[in-house]
């Protein structure tokens, strides 16, 4: 296990993107570079942190965006207080957003204009755009948190705004990106097809309620690799509509684990399949590997993979919740729900802190069907791990710890022949 840790951490530590020809930005004044730099700076922003921005980003995106080859730049060592904006597309052709700087968000919800909605920053409509930069998006969320209904009940439950959105965009590349402190979630893909996100640093502190790190919605073809993730939420959830997900050297913790749901929500009907992730480090966190439906749902989360994960501390390493209730008041017993199947878990290894090291809490009228382990061990520090089983079947082979029977030996719902077994390990 020392090994694989090392594998796992090396790996995260040393591995460094290729920089490609998007990188290489022109010097002022170089009639021969072919790109076009457009400095907020040059449109009136002060970037001190106190004047307002704002219209200076609008201006500076509607110039960038209107010019093939364009570099929309927020420079270095500076600090822009920026509203929530849409910077919305289409735009002329090989756009990059480069993040040198700082951007922050206002800091206090009572200056948050209504029309503003649920986005801090975002980002519509958009084809072919790289994001880099060795900046910092700040969503200043401390006092939203404050004011959260998670943090005290007193407070009435509305929503907070996301600090950075990709909607409805594609083939769309963001490297070295920093998001720290959003209001609620980091950073959200929705209606995109074809991104990926390489080397992400998100971070709140694990006390801040709802700030998930990334959260995929209505999207496929998303890459996410070497992302390092500690907040107060799921590091990623991945939630209906979304397919063909791939997750790789993930770190995350603290937060709640990476999950795929919530699903089903207010009888919804929702569906996620093909996600896969490969490599991961979870420490202190609430779940490891989770996958969530509410009940009265309906749609399905299938062929899902987890595979070589260290777990150190985690509460809940291996769950499936179809019983998932995220309400102050008990959720109504119901009898349909999101079907969940074909989901494999391959190489975890770790320390639990609470009892059952693995859990699937499955609806006794919709099973979990075809779920596949193989060398599992989690172990509890101090006292013995379980599992706990409700209305799974599959299989499990190779070394199991704790050991999960209730999957062996159960071909009642159609357990696959062993080569149909061999192909979903593959
Ligand atoms: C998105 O871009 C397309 C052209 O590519 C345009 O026709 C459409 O109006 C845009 N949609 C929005 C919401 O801006
Ligand atoms: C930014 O938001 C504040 C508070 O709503 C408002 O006073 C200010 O005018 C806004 N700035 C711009 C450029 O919209
Ligand atoms: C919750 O808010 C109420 C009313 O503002 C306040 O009296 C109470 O001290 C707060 N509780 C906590 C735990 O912060
Ligand atoms: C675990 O995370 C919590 C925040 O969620 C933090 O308060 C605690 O110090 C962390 N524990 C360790 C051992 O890092
Ligand atoms: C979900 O369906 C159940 C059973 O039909 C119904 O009682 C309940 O009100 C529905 N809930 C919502 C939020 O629509
Ligand atoms: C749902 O069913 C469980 C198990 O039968 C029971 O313990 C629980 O009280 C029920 N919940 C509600 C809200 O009826
Ligand atoms: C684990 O056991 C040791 C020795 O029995 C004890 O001192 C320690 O407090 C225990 N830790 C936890 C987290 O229960």
């Amino acid at each position: 296990m020392a090994m694989l840790i090392i594998l796992v951490l090396s790996l995260l530590i040393t591995v460094q993107g290729n920089e490609d020809s998007f990188s290489n930005i022109c010097k002022r004044g170089d009639e021969t570079c072919e790109k076009r730099v457009v400095n907020v700076e040059e449109f009136g922003a002060i970037g001190d942190g106190v004047s307002d921005d704002t219209k200076a980003f609008i201006s500076a995106w509607k110039a960038a965006c209107s010019r093939p080859k364009s570099v929309f730049l927020v420079p270095k060592r500076s600090t822009y207080l920026v509203n929530a904006t849409m910077f919305a597309g289409p735009c002329a052709g090989r756009l990059t957003v480069k993040i040198d700087g700082t951007i922050v968000a206002p800091s206090d919800p009572k200056h948050w204009n209504a029309k503003f909605g649920r986005m801090w920053l975002g980002f519509s409509n958009l084809t072919g755009v790289l994001f880099k930069g060795k900046g910092v998006i700040d969503g200043s969320g401390s006092k939203w948190w404050a004011a959260s209904c998670k943090r005290n009940r007193t407070n009435p439950c509305v929503g907070a705004p996301t600090a950075l959105t990709l909607e409805k965009s594609s083939n769309i590349r963001f490297r070295d990106l920093t998001i720290r402190n959003s209001q609620q979630i980091h950073f959200a893909i929705s209606h995109s097809n074809s991104v990926r996100v390489t080397n992400a640093v998100i971070t709140a502190p694990g006390n801040s309620p709802n700030t998930d790190g990334i959260h995929i919605t209505q999207s496929t073809n998303v890459f996410l690799k070497k992302c390092s993730i500690a907040t107060g939420d799921d590091c990623i959830s991945i939630v209906s509509g979304s397919s063909n997900i791939k997750m790789k050297l993930i770190y995350c913790g603290p937060g709640h684990g990476i999950s795929i749901g919530s699903l089903g929500k207010n009888n919804a009907s929702d569906f996620v399949h093909n996600i896969a992730l490969n490599g991961a480090f979870m420490r202190n966190t609430t779940n490891g590997l989770r996958i969530k439906s509410w009940q009265g749902g309906s749609g399905y989360a299938q062929a899902i993979k987890f595979e070589n994960v260290i777990m150190e501390d985690v509460q809940n390493p291996i769950i499936i919740d179809q019983f998932y209730c995220d309400s102050f008041k008990p959720c109504a017993n119901q009898t349909s729900a999101v079907q969940i199947s074909d989901i494999t878990y391959l190489n975890i290894f770790g320390t639990t802190t609470s009892n059952f090291a693995t859990k699937f809490a499955c609806s006794d009228t919709v099973p979990c069907k075809n779920i596949l382990m193989a060398n599992i061990v989690l172990v509890k520090k101090n006292g013995t791990a379980e599992t706990f089983c409700n209305s799974a079947n599959g299989f499990a082979f190779g070394f199991i710890d704790p050991p999960a029977d209730c999957l062996s030996c159960s071909d009642l719902y159609g357990l696959r022949s062993p080569t149909n077994l061999m192909h979903q390990i593959k």
